[in-house]
């Protein structure tokens, strides 16, 4: 079912960010986030009671945890990326910790300087001059000194963050991303590795910590709503989720899209940033849904994906051109299997009666579309879920427009966004 533009007005809230107004979802430029307004509107149409437990099993940057707890949500978000959780748990600062972050910004950047050293393997070390990289890694480090509760162990430390310590951390992400710009590609997902930038000196990158930090505090609005709920994240995947059956009353969430989008390697800066070293990366990334990785083999699609699907990766598979039959297909294959196991597990702890929103956005695969929309509702409804409803918006910013090369079979073509609205059954 399709409904009309207007027709149901929890939906007439576009999911795609529009960048207006200052707020801590500014704080970080997160290409896949999506709205808050889109957030809360969903909230407000289902009228659920303070309290109630909310979920977004992909919850990246954090949109549907902080919404949620400004409107008196028990928000529940998990992300297999350490990187988003640390993003996320920043905007849930509450608004008189502000107080301290200029004093706290300005302490933890003297002792920053006065303890300074880096080992050569330094994973920063691929974008930065070695004098540079010092500098970062030795805010990150009085961060943590100051903040964190050793010893570091990267699950249980990010699990256990206060809002404060990734406030800093979010504002060193800012900076490192921001001297790091010319590694940028075409495709705002792909952060190019070993272009150094040229060497910026320690007192100016200092400083520039400083400065994100009060921009972060300038963008922080007090949020208007009386009751701020509780929020929970947790490193954790979505096809295996560490929740009770039955346990959640909604679910707001994106997965990732399937349009090869590397999300680890978006966070690359980031997670360098964190200290990340290269071999976990490349298990972060095997790891994420949406990876360009692909495996040696895979097994048959299962029929449980439904027709729209199993018809799709056919259409795939059967492809005239090159790669189609096999990286291509895999990469697909994977994408859906991982897909369709976080759909079974979305609805087992999903509260019968419970709302499941899912933002989407359909894609073409060379000329096929990949109607992603209405696979995963077919997947849904093979999991005891109903579709209520669909909500269409054409997306501005889809891969069809930023990658040149998928042009060449995509000149006119608009994509788009869909919000499907599915119901665990009674
Ligand atoms: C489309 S983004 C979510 C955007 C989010 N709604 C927001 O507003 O920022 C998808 C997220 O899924 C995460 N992800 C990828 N694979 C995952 C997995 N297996 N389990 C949990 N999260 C995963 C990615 O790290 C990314 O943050």
């Amino acid at each position: 079912m399709k409904l009309e533009r207007g027709s149901l007005a929890a939906f007439d809230t576009s999911p795609k960010r529009n960048g207006r107004s200052a707020s801590v979802h500014s704080w970080y430029d997160f290409y896949a986030g999506f709205s808050s307004d889109f957030v809360s509107a969903a909230l407000r149409a289902l009228s659920l009671p303070l309290g109630s437990r909310i979920l977004d099993p992909w919850n990246g940057s954090g949109t549907t945890s902080a919404t949620g707890q400004e409107m008196g949500m028990h928000a529940i978000g998990f992300d297999i990326n350490p990187a988003m959780l640390i993003i996320a748990r920043a905007k849930t600062l509450s608004a008189p910790s502000l107080e301290s972050v200029l004093p706290l910004a300005k302490l933890i950047a003297a002792e920053a300087s006065a303890n300074r050293g880096i080992g050569i393997e330094d994973p920063l070390t691929s974008w930065f001059q070695y004098h540079d990289a010092v500098t970062l890694r030795s805010i990150e480090r009085s961060i943590r000194r100051a903040l964190v509760v050793p010893p570091f162990d990267e699950i249980v430390n990010v699990n256990r963050l206060s809002d404060i310590a990734a406030f800093f951390l979010n504002a060193l992400f800012s900076v490192a991303r921001s001297l790091a710009k010319q590694s940028k590609t075409k495709n705002p997902t792909w952060v190019r590795k070993a272009r150094r930038t040229k060497n910026v000196g320690a007192q100016q990158i200092y400083e520039l910590f400083i400065k994100k930090c009060l921009e972060q505090c300038a963008a922080y609005s007090v949020p208007s709503t009386p009751v701020r709920g509780v929020v929970d994240l947790q490193l954790a995947d979505s096809r295996s989720l560490p929740l009770g059956d039955s346990s959640i009353s909604a679910t707001i969430t994106s997965p990732p899209y399937c349009t090869r989008l590397d999300y680890a390697v978006s966070t690359r800066i980031e997670l360098a940033a964190m200290g990340m070293v290269e071999a976990d990366f490349d298990r972060l990334r095997a790891r994420s849904i949406g990876t360009t990785r692909v495996p040696k083999s895979v097994a048959t699609p299962n029929p449980d994906w439904g027709p729209e699907c199993l018809n799709f990766l056919e259409q795939v598979r059967s492809h005239p051109s090159k790669a189609s039959r096999g990286y291509y297909y895999k990469n697909h294959f994977v994408y859906f299997e991982s897909l369709h196991q976080s759909m079974a597990e979305i609805s087992r702890v999903t509260r019968p009666g419970g709302s499941i929103f899912i933002v989407v956005q359909d894609s073409f695969y060379k000329e096929v579309l990949n109607p992603l929309s209405k696979i995963v509702g077919q997947m849904g409804e093979r999991n005891s879920l109903s579709v209520v409803g669909e909500y269409e918006f054409v997306s501005k910013r889809d891969m069809a427009r930023v990658n040149i090369k998928s042009r060449i079979y995509n000149a006119d073509r608009q994509v788009s966004e869909v919000v499907v609205w599915m119901r665990k059954h009674d």
